[in-house]
């Protein structure tokens, strides 16, 4: 298995390009099943997640092509759902995979009935998927779990109806307005997730002839059509990449710029990062971020669904805390037991409390590097933050996790000037 390197204490300065999101890549892929027409997808971010995606698509009989084999944000994907084989999603792929579960909707609108795998346990808590299943009922779908699956069926077409979702979930409201563009007459999304991915999905779905409205506020109504046709779509900058490389220039200090990065999207990031001391500015095309000289100040978070401060930026945001002058608390409303990065951290000298939801977070003026392992995409790359601060050498093992999620994160820290290089397992 790979392993980074990072020598630390040097700080950032230069430009750090940001890649298509993840998050709305997925869900984007998965709407492709929607139409029997091409979809082309632009931006796409060549990360094994992405790739997970594409096998589960490509199992069920959607052609892929690589349009652009291009760098970050030139790469696409032309994917065709003309010939649907397989109306089955298999554990080995769901199982790697939770976002494998957003082809249950449109699956179930466009074809009937479904069959994929429940996604089972994973590294931060139990992610159930009961508020897509309960959504789907409610569109008519009859739903029966055996032997690990999820066995949906709605022979004669979903129906529109008004869907109060229990508790705000990116996935469940993403399913849904899928499943709804295809349903005959009006669906209301209520408490829907208001995550920049879920507009850049519904513009995409209306790019293909859907009725979506309200989708970036909390209720959508969505009003089906027969068919949906192709389109072709640009996948929105990742917010979280973003916020992670602003938090890498404020933990490591120095100045970076990150070229394509909303600041409209991540309004909660950047206001708890200049409280913390980091410097902020706007660019026509990007943000600048820098921090100078001074330590950062310890600040409090807590995790909330957008546009609250999101979850998938908390562990980057402990590491900035474990340096920082005075104590911040952390927060965690979203997951249950994601401080899996806690332990780690501490290997390298943090001082970090947990009670429940919250670690306390006392800052300390030096870290050391450590050979440290993480379980999650996002512990792990705090852990590579951490060990820019750090004094001396830290080795992050585990790096496939990293892969899920960063494309090239190596490359574009070291360019931006840390010292960080992947160690490559021979064989
Ligand atoms: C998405 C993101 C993930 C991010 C998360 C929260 C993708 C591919 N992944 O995940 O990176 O961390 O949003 O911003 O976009 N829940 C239920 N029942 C359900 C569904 C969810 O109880 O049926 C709970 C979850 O356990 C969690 C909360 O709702 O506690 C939010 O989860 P959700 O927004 O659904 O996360 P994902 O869509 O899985």
């Amino acid at each position: 298995m790979d392993r980074i390197r990072i020598k630390g204490g040097r700080p950032l300065s230069g430009t750090i390009p940001i890649s298509g999101a993840k998050n709305a890549a997925l869900p984007l892929m998965a709407a492709a099943l929607l139409s029997e027409r091409p979809l082309a997808l632009a931006g796409v971010p060549n990360l094994a997640d992405i790739d997970t995606m594409a096998r589960l698509l490509a199992e069920l009989g959607v052609e892929i092509e690589i349009e652009a084999e291009g760098k970050g944000a030139d790469r696409g994907l032309r994917l065709a759902a003309r010939d649907v084989k397989s109306l089955v999603a298999p554990y080995d792929l769901v199982r790697k995979m939770r976002a494998s579960v957003l082809v249950l909707g449109p699956l179930l609108a466009r074809f009937g009935k479904a069959k994929v795998s429940l996604p089972g346990g994973c590294a931060i808590g139990t992610r159930p998927i009961d508020l897509h299943l309960a959504g789907l009922q409610q569109l008519g779908a009859r739903i029966e779990l055996t032997d690990g699956y999820v066995v949906a069926a709605a022979p004669k077409g979903l129906v529109g109806a008004e869907i109060q979702i229990a508790k705000v979930s990116v996935g469940a409201t993403e399913n849904l307005m899928m499943a709804a563009s295809l349903a005959r007459g009006r669906t209301v999304l209520d408490n829907a997730a208001r995550e920049p991915e879920i507009e850049d999905l519904a513009e995409c779905l209306n790019a293909m002839g859907a009725r979506v409205q309200g989708a970036g506020g909390n209720r959508i109504v969505i009003d089906g059509v027969e068919r949906l046709g192709g389109a072709a779509h640009r996948v929105l900058p990742d917010r979280i990449e973003a916020a992670t490389y602003a938090l890498a220039a404020a933990v490591a200090g120095g100045e970076v710029t990150l070229r394509g990065a909303s600041a409209l999207h991540l309004g909660a990031v950047l206001e708890r990062l200049q409280a913390a001391g980091a410097e902020i500015e706007e660019l026509p095309d990007g943000l600048r971020i820098a921090r100078n000289g001074t330590r950062p100040r310890g600040v409090d978070v807590m995790t909330q669904p957008f546009p609250g401060f999101p979850t998938d930026v908390q562990a980057q945001m402990m590491a900035l805390a474990a340096i920082a002058e005075g104590a911040s608390m952390i927060t965690e409303t979203v997951f249950e037991n994601r401080f899996m990065h806690v332990p780690e951290l501490a290997r390298m000298g943090a001082n970090i409390t947990v009670h429940g939801a919250s670690a306390i977070v006392r800052g300390v003026a030096v870290l050391r590097g450590a050979p440290v392992m993480a379980t999650d995409l996002r512990a792990s790359v705090s852990l590579v933050l951490a060990g820019l601060a750090a004094e001396g050498e830290t080795v992050v093992n585990r790096v496939y996790h990293l892969d899920r999620g960063y494309e090239r994160l190596e490359a574009k820290l070291a360019a931006a000037g840390a010292e960080v290089e992947r160690l490559r397992e021979r064989g």
